[in-house]
């Protein structure tokens, strides 16, 4: 018996596929398809996949050409595939002529003509319209965005605004931007949907304005400063069909997904604790160094830092207490963040003038997760238990600076696709607009 491998991702199944499979199992007796997971395809830079896994299966199962179908979720799985199945021939469409090659001291590699004039990457072109964006605010984040935004497909970056119009016009030309504005109306008109990235006590404004237009918004953190108006902004969004996320990179980066959800899946036991730091030795003359009201280590920081508590330990804390360093002008250089649920604690660290160890700790009644600095970006992870001898290290995929996972995200739930929705929800969101709001009130004038 003859057996053939192929791979996929299958997304938005097309009619290239179909024949692809078709003459793939023509080529033997027995066709094996392997569909690639989608934390594959994030780690190969395919962000924007459609279809779920199960969606993408049960299509390629429609087409009666699979004899077996596997999933595929690692590098160097082909190979171990191949002597695992007993596996004659692998194939795969032209467009990969060569890739391949290295497979060939294993078995036969057929490329097989690829089916022109389609793809998966053209169907979702034509399934869904580009989504044209507008950058609010031209300062340090601004560019980063727009170089990430280029890794994610259906989006357009079409205009950007700064009250000051010279500023605005100078960033566009810059950057390669069609339009600029200094008048917000007049902005807005020409995009679907907005990043604020403008100073931290403007976002709500612009934020709202944005929403009442009828636009859809990715906004910096903090997005508010209280309770109530976060609470306003997602209720007019889910109201009125717009997105509005808010821009907790942390929160979409693929690591700290799997972080997260290893820790809920019973690991390391119940969660008890949750520690996380992340300091940054601001330039003296910096806006985090200078601002009293809306600069500071807090306002920097507290975001990511509460992101793991929040995600793991709920939004139903029952006491919260702030400690912060002041400079002579009353910014805030140093701030511990201290809360404390039933039977757990957590306890926030941020700085921007006063330098720790940037890591994440999470202990549980079994074991602990440890994330070194970068964990914002969570690149790597530790699992701990009493037993020093077993570690658990995980390196998930990240790319770039992260922004693209994001973006990605913002444009697929414009697109109505919300399947990681879950990442940072409303109630979180709220949730740590509320902490926030506590920070502002008792914070020294
Ligand atoms: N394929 C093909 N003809 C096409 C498109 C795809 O023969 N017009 C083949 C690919 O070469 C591959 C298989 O179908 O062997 C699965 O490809 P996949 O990457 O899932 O599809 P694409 O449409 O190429 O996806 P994308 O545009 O996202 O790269």
């Amino acid at each position: 018996m003859k057996k053939v491998i192929t791979y996929g991702t299958y997304d938005l199944f097309h009619e290239g596929h179909y024949k692809l499979l078709q003459r793939a199992k023509a080529l033997g007796d027995y066709l094996i398809v392997g569909v690639t997971t989608e934390h594959f395809d994030e780690a190969r830079g395919k962000v924007n996949v459609v279809d779920s896994i199960m969606d993408r299966i049960e299509n390629v199962r429609k087409t009666g050409f699979a004899d077996e179908i596997i999933v595929e979720d690692h590098d160097g799985q082909k190979i171990e595939d191949i002597q695992r199945y007993g596996v004659d021939i692998f194939t795969v469409g032209s467009d990969w002529i060569g890739t391949f090659d290295y497979l060939k001291q294993f078995c036969e590699v057929v490329y097989l003509e690829r089916t022109p004039d389609i793809s998966s990457t053209l169907e979702r072109k034509n399934k869904f319209k580009i989504v044209n964006v507008g950058i609010v605010g031209t300062g340090r984040i601004a560019p980063r965005f727009i170089s990430e935004a280029k890794y994610v497909s259906g989006i357009n970056i079409a205009c950007t605004y700064n009250p000051q119009n010279q500023s605005a016009q100078a960033f566009s030309n810059r950057h390669d931007i069609p339009n600029y504005s200094g008048e917000y109306e007049e902005f807005l008109e020409q995009v679907d949907a907005v990043y604020i990235a403008s100073p931290n006590e403007t976002h709500y404004d612009y934020a709202r304005k944005a929403l009442v237009n009828g636009k859809h918004v990715l906004c910096e953190k903090p997005a508010a400063f209280t309770k109530r108006e976060a609470q306003g902004l997602y209720q007019y969004a889910m109201d009125n069909g717009l997105v509005l996320m808010e821009a907790v990179k942390t929160a979409y980066c693929p690591g700290f997904s799997q972080l997260v959800n290893m820790v809920q899946s019973g690991k390391i036991g119940k969660v008890c604790d949750v520690e996380a730091c992340f300091t940054r030795l601001a330039n003296d003359n910096s806006r985090e160094r200078t601002d009293a009201a809306y600069g500071g280590a807090f306002l920097e920081f507290g975001s990511y830092t509460l992101l793991p508590v929040i995600k793991l330990l709920g939004t139903d804390y029952k006491d919260i207490h702030f400690d912060t360093i002041y400079d002579e002008n009353g910014v805030d250089l140093y701030t511990k963040v201290y809360l404390s649920y039933d039977n757990a604690m957590a306890l926030s660290k941020n700085g921007v003038a006063v330098k720790s160890e940037g890591q994440l700790v999470v202990a549980g009644t079994k074991g602990y997760v440890l994330a070194p600095s970068p964990w914002w970006l969570t690149r790597r992870f530790e699992v701990h238990f009493e037993d020093s001898s077993k570690v658990e290290v995980y390196e998930p995929v990240f790319q770039g600076d992260g922004f693209r996972y994001e973006i990605s995200d913002f444009v697929s739930k414009i697109n109505g696709i919300d399947k990681n929705g879950y990442k940072l929800t409303a109630e979180e969101a709220i949730a740590m607009a509320e902490v926030t709001e506590a920070y502002m009130k008792q914070k020294k004038r």
